[in-house]
Order: C-alpha cells, then structure tokens, then sequence
C-alpha cells in the first residue's frame, strides 16, 4: 500500500498546489490512498466545511488537523459530522468530532491516527498514552496504521517515533512547516519524519507575510499574521509503502515541488 501525505495546507496558496498538482502527483505515484494535513487551510487557521469538502473533491481521503482545530466559526458541529476530518485525539473528553478514521482502500483497512504535542503548545492530553489506547483499538481490525503527529519541538517528535516504532506503520511530523531530511525507515519497521513541511507561499515566514512575523521578534508586541498570497508557492510532501499484509513500514521518500524543484525533476 502506498500512502501519499500533503503536510500543512497553508491558506488559499496551499489549497491551490494542492488542486494543480494532487492530480499530478496521483497519476506519477499511484498512492492507494491521500492523506493531507489541513489544520491552515482556511487563512492560516483552521478549516471550514467548504474547504474540507474542496480538498476531498481534488483528491484527498483523509484530512488531519492540529492546534488550530478550533480556530473558524462552527468547526465543532461541523467536526461532529465528517468522518474523514479527523483532529487530535488526545484533546480532552468531550471535545466535537475524532481523532482517528479507519479507511477501507483495496480491499485493506488503514487507520489514521491524528495527536499533538505538549512541549510549547496547549497542555492537553498526553500523547504517547492515548497512541497506546488508540492502537490497542483500531489493531483490532487492521495492522496498518498512520500517525500524524502534530507538534513543535523536534525531540518530542523523535520520542514519539521511537515509541510507536513497530507497532504503527508510520509516524509522520506536522506543524512546524519546514520539511526535515530525517526520513529513515527505524529498526522495527515503522517509516518516520520529524517534519513533512508545508504546502503554501514560499516567500513569508511558515507561510505568513513576513514583515508582520519581523514587527513581533524586533518588538515583541503583538501582531497580526496574515497568509502571504502573493509570490511563489511550494508544496511537500512524502510518499509513503506500507506491507499491506503485516502493516509493516517499507519506505519513506520525500517531496518537494517549488521553484527549486520543480515536478517531475529529480525528487
Ligand atoms: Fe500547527
């Protein structure tokens, strides 16, 4: 099985590499499946049910959020609803909408876990025990499962790596934007990057306009961050083949189409 994740859809920038080259990307690598992280989609913050529906209708099956789950009007009902958009799991009890999806694909169930970190970002529930919880749940029914793990600090990422190793096919960064080239496949077979990168405007900060993201470090007052809209935009990515059978991780290979890389070169 191959898995095709887009990390962070940042803004109508975002939304817009996505829908010129998901179909692209599709027909080059034949994923059985597309999973996108669209935690920026709507403006940087946050998602809407129009553009989750957008994104599923230019080709992605799964749509994984993060920290700013909650940030558009109505997000909860509209969580309540959708069974493909999924945000992390280990917010408290109670709050709207899942943290995981099983996909049927090829006659193969894959499970899709979505948490998020704790070291600088909200104190929510701990991570590492609610992956021990979820798979223990969804291995009932299938041996393949992803994890998007969506958090800052890079050692909290790689810890996680290490704890599901072997018992989860992948787990794969999101939120920090930038893609690392720590792709490897670890010792018991589960694929793993500390970050996919983003998928939005090459020439801001994360994808914000800098001059903004420049007036907060030089002043530290607040400031209003916007989606840079104008200018070159990149898209990241990783391609992910999984043992359908065992669920075991096979391979990792990374994507990165811009200016620099453009698609179809050598990726
Ligand atoms: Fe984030």
């Amino acid at each position: 099985m191959k898995v095709l994740f887009i990390g962070d859809i940042v803004g109508s920038p975002g939304r817009d590499m996505v829908k010129k080259y998901l179909p692209k990307l599709k027909a080059k690598y034949q994923p059985t499946v597309t999973i996108v992280n669209g935690e920026n989609a709507a403006g940087g913050k946050g998602i809407t049910e129009k553009i989750a529906k957008q994104l599923f209708e230019v080709g992605a099956q799964v749509i994984t959020l993060g920290n700013h789950t909650w940030d558009q009007k109505d997000t909860g009902d509209f969580l309540e609803q959708a069974t493909n958009v999924i945000r992390p799991a280990n917010f408290p009890e109670g709050a709207p909408g899942r943290g995981y999806t099983i996909l049927n694909v090829n006659q193969h169930k894959i499970a899709v876990i979505n948490l998020q970190g704790r070291t600088f970002l909200p104190a929510i529930d701990c991570p590492f025990r609610k992956a021990d919880e979820l798979i223990d749940l969804v291995k009932k029914e299938t041996p393949i499962i992803f994890v998007d793990f969506h958090a800052e600090a890079t050692s909290e990422k790689e810890a996680m790596g290490w704890y599901l190793d072997g018992r989860v096919s992948a787990v794969v960064g999101t939120h920090t934007h930038v893609q690392t080239a720590d792709e490897r496949l670890l010792p018991k077979q589960t694929v793993y990057i500390t970050d996919v990168g983003m998928t939005g405007p090459r020439n801001g900060i994360l994808g914000m306009k800098k001059e903004a993201v420049l007036y907060r470090f030089l002043t530290a007052l607040p400031a209003r961050f916007e989606v840079l809209k104008q200018g070159p935009a990149q898209l990241n990515a990783v391609l992910i083949t999984i043992d359908s059978e065992t669920g075991r991780g096979l391979d990792i290979v990374r994507i990165r189409i811009d200016d620099d890389h453009p698609f179809n070169s050598d990726q």
